[in-house]
């Protein structure tokens, strides 16, 4: 393929000078119209939200190390691990599961006595519970992010849920409140979401529509949070593929409900990206172009499958007051050699950072009904923002995409037109580019710009009418090659640097590295 060799060897030196160079526009630019006079839906800080499962190391070493770990950690947690996570200004995170959600029972994760139980979901291996209820709160506030709980339907009951919420969150001394002062927090938890259980089509109880519906009506109208001074948002199980029968019960259900007795606030869409079917057997690292490109053709599909599913919730909810959370998403690729596969350890590349700026765009442009997203996972499973290993700590392409991504957080949405173009390999085909606007919280402009295309370099002539601004800066994420990784050894291959170009009567001209992400603040 001498187009990706040539690439593949472009110098960063190279690259660097073709950056530096955007006001001169290029005969073959892609033509990008951004309005900022037409803002629209807030794009939900909640689209950047994370999810931290009993699942492998993540927990047990890329989270939690204990009290008298040699690892520098705040009580028990990884202080350089939070530190990354800060930069980050996660919104929230999604814990316990996934599938551990529901078969973890909350109290053997409380006091002094924890008990040790096999993670039947994920290995068999051992999980102490030494990371329950509280460590998790000291974690999402380390953080700062909020708290996402996910309920036991599967095999636990409406009470147990019931007195877990109790638990956390009442602010009267009940039972259960004094029980958590005791442990240690007289506070009451905020408890931002909870989600009704997990995939209870499949690993939550392979329940029927009907079935798991009777059980939604049931937690939806027992399990509740007591802290007055924190809404709860509950969020229903939804599909995890393109049908739309559980979509339909599901919302049915919301739509018949009566009264003050029974609601819920979203809905959850769960969708990997597994090109080919399952088992995923796509390579995570040493991959080629055709690899790369099947790979991005297949995430792209999630506008469609938004799309098919938001339309069933718009025929019961024409005002979107349900969310439909994708609260699993992302690249679910092979696991890393001499892994244990039920860890679902998997090397993260510039192709995953160019996947989750496309499906950050894709949310973004649905933000009216996409208003909460988490990837699958944080840290050390699938597509993590970081690895550990012992003390060690990397951060991966897919990191410093949600960093950049930073200033969209609670944006509003811009109308941005540009003709996409095409790339082609080995019978796949996909736009050549992708491009979305917003104005920040702050008021500035904000543009992601993503070139797809492994071999071509995109000049894109942006035209903001209305826009006084002088000057552009933000920051490009390229790399050597489609398939660069940063490893412990080599952890900074593929690493943000500072863009600036200056922008005249409200236009500028940029060069996107192939497969590379840009994303650009004018400074007015
Ligand atoms: O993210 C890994 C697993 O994928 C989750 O536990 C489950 O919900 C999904 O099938």
């Amino acid at each position: 393929m001498p187009g990706f060799a040539m690439r593949a060897f472009l110098p960063r030196i190279l690259l660097a000078f073709i950056l530096s160079c955007g006001s001169a526009v290029a005969q073959d630019a892609i033509a990008v119209r951004v309005d900022a006079s037409q803002p629209g839906a807030k794009i939900d800080r909640h689209i950047f939200g994370q999810f931290a499962e009993h699942l492998g190391t993540q927990i047990y070493g890329g989270i939690w190390v204990g009290h008298h770990s040699k690892i520098p950690n705040v009580r028990g947690i990884r202080k350089d691990v939070v530190a990354a996570l800060r930069e980050l200004h996660v919104p929230d995170v999604r814990w316990p599961g996934g599938c551990y959600a529901d078969q973890y029972h909350w109290r053997d994760g409380i006091g002094k006595a924890r008990k040790a139980r096999l993670n039947a979901s994920w290995g068999g291996v051992l999980d102490t519970n030494a990371f329950g209820t509280h460590e998790f709160m000291e974690f999402a506030n380390q953080i700062g992010a909020e708290a996402y709980v996910s309920v036991n339907v599967g095999s636990g009951t409406v009470k147990e849920a019931a007195d877990w919420l109790e638990y956390m969150t009442a602010d009267k001394p009940t039972a259960l409140a004094k029980e958590r002062a005791a442990n240690g927090h007289p506070a009451p938890y905020k408890v931002a979401f909870m989600g009704i259980g997990n995939e209870s089509w499949d690993c939550g109880g392979l329940m029927t529509p009907t079935e798991y519906t009777a059980q939604l009506r049931l937690y939806g109208r027992f399990v509740n949070s007591y802290n007055s001074a924190a809404p709860m948002q509950k969020i229903a199980v939804g599909p995890g593929s393109p049908d739309t029968d559980w979509t339909d019960a599901v919302m049915k259900t919301w739509k018949d409900r009566r009264g003050w007795s029974f609601d819920f606030n979203g809905m959850s869409l769960h969708a990997y990206t597994v090109f080919g079917g399952w088992p995923p057997h796509m390579p995570a690292s040493d991959f080629g172009e055709q690899d790369y490109a099947e790979v991005l053709s297949e995430t792209l599909k999630m506008d469609g499958l938004i799309q098919k599913q938001s339309a069933v919730m718009d025929k019961y909810d024409p005002d979107k007051k349900i969310t439909l959370v994708v609260d699993e998403w992302g690249a679910w690729l092979t696991a890393t050699k001499g892994s244990n596969p039920a860890f679902l350890q998997q090397q993260n590349s510039q192709r995953d950072a160019v996947l989750a700026a496309l499906n950050l765009n894709i949310f973004a442009r649905h933000a009216d009904r996409v208003r909460m997203a988490n990837i699958a996972q944080m840290v050390n499973v699938l597509q993590a923002m970081i690895m550990t290993d012992g003390a060690k700590m990397v951060r991966t392409p897919t990191y410093y995409v949600f960093k950049m991504y930073v200033p969209f957080q609670d944006a509003q949405i811009l109308p941005v037109t540009f003709d996409a173009g095409s790339y082609s390999v080995g019978g796949i085909s996909m736009p050549r580019v992708d491009a979305i606007a917003a104005k920040s919280k702050d008021g500035k402009t904000v543009i992601a710009l993503t070139n797809i295309d492994p071999n071509r370099p995109a000049n894109f002539a942006i035209s903001l009418p209305g826009i006084t601004a002088a000057q552009v800066q933000g920051q490009v994420l390229t790399a050597p090659k489609i398939d660069s990784v940063n490893t412990f050894q080599a952890p900074n291959t593929v690493t943000p640097r500072p863009v600036t170009s200056p922008v005249k009567d409200g236009a500028l001209a940029v060069t996107l590295a192939p497969a590379s992400v840009m994303v650009l603040t004018l400074d007015r």
